[in-house]
């Protein structure tokens, strides 16, 4: 393998499976992995503990006054995984709830949020070596990474997988529920203003419907042996 580092970014719809194969491959590559996605379900569950989110209805005032007193970073932990950290708690479990989920397109709209957490991941970037996964890697936060991978399955199995996650893992959920706020999300992250979800025009796209999770983790490491063994 080269030595050569550089930037991964994955990009894609929600609870497309991105998350999983671009932690997979900073594992298998020894790179930084970040969810960029955590460090906007952290404000969100800031925002919500500070009663600025009602019935879906942000305070957008309160929160973008409040910014510089929240502060979100990643520990790893011992067993290899890492826990998103907010003003210095673990918050990795409650980020994931169905409440935040229900939430989080809200509070990713706001301009001001946005440009605060996409200068903090672009900080995260300085060294390169770095797999990064969320909506607008490739086109706002590393435009320049040298490799872009945008992930897209059906709504419905993408629904299907994230209940079967939620379920595995305790959280309350019906399948209904999951269904309807992925295709809410999908619907807010494509048709904001800043920074909207759509693929860069010089991503991979790779529609995992049909693919186990080893295939697709394959599928993401040829890819990244091809572009790091290139020149
Ligand atoms: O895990 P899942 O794919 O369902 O979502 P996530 O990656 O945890 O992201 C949660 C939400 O944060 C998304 O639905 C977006 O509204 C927002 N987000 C964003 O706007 N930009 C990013 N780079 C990452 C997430």
């Amino acid at each position: 393998m080269s030595d050569k580092k550089i930037i991964i970014a994955v990009d894609g719809y929600s609870s497309s499976g991105k998350s999983s194969m671009a932690r997979a491959l900073a594992s298998a590559i020894g790179y930084r992995y970040i969810d960029s996605g955590a460090m906007y379900r952290a404000v969100t569950l800031w925002a919500m503990r500070h009663g600025m989110v009602e019935s879906g209805n942000v305070d957008v005032d309160a929160l973008v006054m409040a910014l510089p007193e929240i502060r979100i970073n990643f520990r790893p932990n011992p067993d290899g995984t890492q826990s998103t950290m907010l003003n210095d708690e673990d918050v990795e479990s409650e980020i994931r709830r169905m409440e935040v989920s229900n939430n989080v397109s809200q509070v990713a709209v706001i301009p001001e949020v946005r440009h605060r957490l996409v200068a903090l991941q672009q900080d995260f970037g300085r060294e390169k070596g770095i797999v990064m996964d969320g909506r607008d890697i490739g086109t706002t936060v590393f435009p320049d990474a040298e490799m872009k991978v945008f992930v897209s399955a059906s709504p419905r199995t993408r629904a299907e997988r994230r209940y079967k996650e939620l379920i595995d893992k305790g959280v309350p959920a019906t399948f209904e529920e999951v269904l309807e706020n992925v295709v809410k999300r999908d619907h807010i992250d494509e048709t904001r203003e800043e920074s909207p979800l759509r693929k860069a025009d010089d991503a991979t796209v790779l529609d995992n419907s049909e693919m186990s999770v080893g295939e697709q983790n394959e599928w993401l490491l040829s890819l990244f042996n091809s572009i790091v063994n290139a020149d």
